[in-house]
């Protein structure tokens, strides 16, 4: 009778293990309006509200999110693996990986999916999910309403996150032309769509350490008064790697000197448009990699295209983050429901 009752313990106890730690299938090809009907609330809607929530008190946590977006759809498709804290059995998952430098926002995807385990829909709404419509709402408000989508739901978290796939995975900010379309391509991005989302870098912030390179470019590649009174200023004025404003236009203006009239206060900073290429054709940008887009016919004709069109880049970007959205995990791959975005179910 004991060992009976042992056993059936056992088994009961394997069984409710087995329903937490052994993820499901990865279903069918994400929808939009996968959670409607599935909660006593609003999902988009909690996103949407926390999101908002957030950049109010720190605008440049707009920045934050549709950088993770990027990073955690072009390692292992969109499964929110970018998100997974190091433990000890797994100490580099991908946010260790130095292509993440500088990689935030975390806490807004953590408010976000414990208002939604806490409030109304426990164990259903996936941090995958959760990041693509937070990064969606993050460049409605940034772009004062340009630039917005439905964005299909239904991913499931991914349970693999490895530093050497970020590594291999990600573009590099020293990449010439030819190495960033072969690294889009990868992902079945044309040259154009390269163009399109490398347009995320009007917003946010870098350290000098990423692009430390174009402080000796030679002045054929970048502004010399950028390279020397702005930019190498900025990065020898002490701190460990400091950071700077991606966008010329959000710099302060009493620091720019001869380039002050690039500087646009009045629009608030953080404010996303084409203003990249705008900059871009002035050899005004940070990183070598979005110098390199100027370099080559295939990208620099689009550089111009949307340097000129506001609105069509406005749209071209939105489509670009829905194709982005729809990278899945490999195949074969498994999921979960995570019951918290820094770790797999089974940590
Ligand atoms: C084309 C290849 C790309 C390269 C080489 C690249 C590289 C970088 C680097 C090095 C930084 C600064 C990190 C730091 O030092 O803290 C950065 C920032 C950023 N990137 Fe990219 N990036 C690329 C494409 C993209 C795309 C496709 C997006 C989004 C669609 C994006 C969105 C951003 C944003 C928003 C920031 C600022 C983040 C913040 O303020 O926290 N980037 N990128």
């Amino acid at each position: 009778m004991k060992v009976s009752a042992f056993a059936l313990a056992l088994v009961v106890a394997f069984q409710a293990a087995a329903a937490v730690v052994v993820p499901a299938t990865a279903p069918g090809a994400p929808t939009v309006g996968y959670y409607n009907g599935k909660c006593n609330c609003s999902v988009e809607g909690i996103v949407n509200d926390t999101v908002k929530a957030a950049l109010d008190a720190d605008i440049t946590k707009g920045a934050a999110l549709v950088r993770l977006f990027f990073h955690d759809c072009f390692v292992r498709g969109c499964d929110g693996s970018v998100l997974i804290d190091p433990t000890y059995a797994n100490p580099n998952p991908e946010k260790t990986s130095g292509a993440n430098i500088g990689l935030r926002g975390f806490d807004v995807i953590d408010a976000i999916k414990a208002k939604l385990e806490s409030a109304c829909c426990p164990n259903t709404v996936s941090c995958a999910d959760i990041l693509a419509f937070a990064a969606r709402d993050a460049s409605r408000y940034l772009s004062k309403g340009g630039v917005d989508y439905a964005v299909p739901s239904g991913r499931l978290d991914g349970v693999v996150s490895s530093a050497t796939d970020a590594a291999n995975s990600l573009p590099g900010s020293t990449f010439n032309v030819a190495e960033l379309i072969a690294k889009f391509a990868g992902k079945g991005f044309t040259p154009e769509e390269l163009v399109i989302l490398s347009g995320a870098h009007s917003i946010g912030e870098a350290h000098c350490s990423s692009f430390h390179d174009r402080l000796s470019a030679p002045s054929s590649q970048i502004n010399p008064d950028f390279r020397d009174s702005v930019l190498a200023k900025d990065c020898g004025a002490g701190g460990d790697d400091p950071t700077v404003e991606n966008n010329i236009r959000d710099m302060n203006a009493a620091s720019l000197g001869s380039l002050a009239r690039y500087a646009v206060p009045a629009r608030g900073g953080a404010y996303l448009d084409n203003s990249y290429y705008v900059n871009n054709l002035n050899n005004l940008v940070l990183f070598r990699s979005d110098w390199e887009l100027v370099g080559s016919n295939a990208t620099l004709r689009h550089v111009r295209e949307y340097a000129d069109n506001g609105t069509l880049w406005n749209l071209d970007f939105a489509a670009a983050l829905v194709k982005l959205s729809k990278l899945s995990m490999p195949p074969g791959s498994t999921g979960e429901i995570r019951k918290t975005c820094r770790a797999t179910n089974n940590y």
